[in-house]
Parts: C-alpha cells; sequence; structure tokens
C-alpha cells in the first residue's frame, strides 16, 4: 500500500503539472515513503453524473481505492481559468469521498504568475468537500518556471522540498 499518492490532474502530453508531480514523487521517495503516481491521462474518465461509483469505469473505482487506502495525497492541478481545469475537477467530484480527511499537498501549474490564487479554489474543494488538511506551502509555477519540460526554477524545487517535509512531518505525527 502507498502512503502517498500522486495524482497528476493535467491531460496535456506534454504538461508541466507532470514535470512538479515527478520532482515531488523524488522527494517523497529520498523521505523514505511509499509512493505511487495517478496520472489521469492514463485513465479511462467518464463525466460525472451522480451515478454510484460501481457504475463508472472500473479504472475510477481502483483509483478511488488507490486514494481511499493511502493516508496522504499529492494533487498536481493545472490552472484553467483562474481555478482548477475542467477535468481534475471532474475526477474530484467522482472520487471525493475517498479523499475523506485525509492530508494532501498542493501542486499548482500555471500560465502566468498572476493566477497564483487559482490553488485557493482547490483548497478549498478539499477542505469543505472532503475534511482534507493541505500541508503549506502551495507549491505554484508558471511558463517561466521551465526551459522545455524542464524545471529549471531552483525557488520552485525548494518549495516543493519544504511541501514535502511538512507532509511526512504530518504523517509521522499522525500514525
Ligand atoms: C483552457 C485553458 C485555460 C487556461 N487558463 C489559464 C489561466 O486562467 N491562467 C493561467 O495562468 N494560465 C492558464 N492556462 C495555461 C495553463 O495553465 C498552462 O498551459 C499550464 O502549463 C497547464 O498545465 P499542464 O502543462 O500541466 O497542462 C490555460 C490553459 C488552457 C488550455
Amino acid at each position: 500500500m502507498s502512503q502517498v499518492i500522486l495524482i497528476q490532474g493535467s491531460l496535456n502530453k506534454d504538461s508541466r503539472t507532470a514535470v512538479l508531480i515527478q520532482h515531488a514523487e523524488e522527494e517523497l521517495k529520498r523521505a523514505g515513503l511509499e509512493v505511487s503516481v495517478l496520472d489521469l491521462r492514463n485513465l479511462h474518465m467518464e463525466f460525472c453524473d451522480g451515478r454510484s461509483l460501481k457504475e463508472y469505469h472500473p479504472d475510477m473505482q481502483q483509483a478511488y481505492r488507490a486514494i481511499d487506502e493511502a493516508p496522504a495525497f499529492v494533487m498536481g492541478m493545472p490552472v484553467y481559468c483562474y481555478s482548477v481545469s475542467g477535468p481534475l475537477k471532474n475526477f474530484i467530484d467522482i472520487i471525493s469521498g475517498a479523499m475523506e480527511k485525509k492530508i494532501a499537498g498542493i501542486l499548482c501549474n500555471a500560465g502566468g504568475k498572476g493566477s497564483y490564487m487559482a490553488s485557493a479554489d482547490l483548497s478549498q474543494i478539499l477542505a469543505f468537500e472532503s475534511h482534507v488538511t493541505t500541508v503549506q506551502p502551495v507549491v505554484f509555477s508558471s511558463y517561466e518556471d521551465y526551459e522545455g519540460q524542464t524545471l529549471v526554477s531552483e525557488k520552485t524545487n525548494s518549495k516543493i522540498r519544504e511541501m514535502v517535509n511538512n507532509l511526512a512531518r504530518q504523517l509521522n505525527h499522525s500514525s
């Protein structure tokens, strides 16, 4: 069983949210935690319409179980229209029950720096719907932090390390 599930929320084949997830995965492993990645690009996802979980594709049921069994998760969100992207919100709508009372870290990736507050929408959804405790700092990156698919910002890398250390501390504290 994984201690931390990393949820990669972009469907873009050249996703930079996926780059943040990869960096966080390495840091979590360095901290000695068991991790696994749930990449939305690899799931068969249907639109949420309020049916029960067992009526969705088996991929969604498996995703639900994996998150349900882990005490913590890290969510990578791409910013669309100053908020959580539609596909990621749809995923949350289907599996929010599995996130109940977990500890979570947020990785937020946008085009421009002006969208840094978009992650507040995700914090709010996680807190209000699933009573999730979000660890600080929220990691934010934008176009200028990358060269191609390489994260070149030391500030962003250091925030990832800080978030992972705080997540690991919270996990140890609660176990
Ligand atoms: C539909 C759409 C809406 C977007 N809206 C915003 C926005 O409001 N603010 C912003 O800074 N970037 C916006 N972007 C840019 C994305 O945040 C950016 O491309 C980011 O890299 C997406 O993450 P990804 O590379 O993991 O897919 C938007 C992109 C798309 C496709």
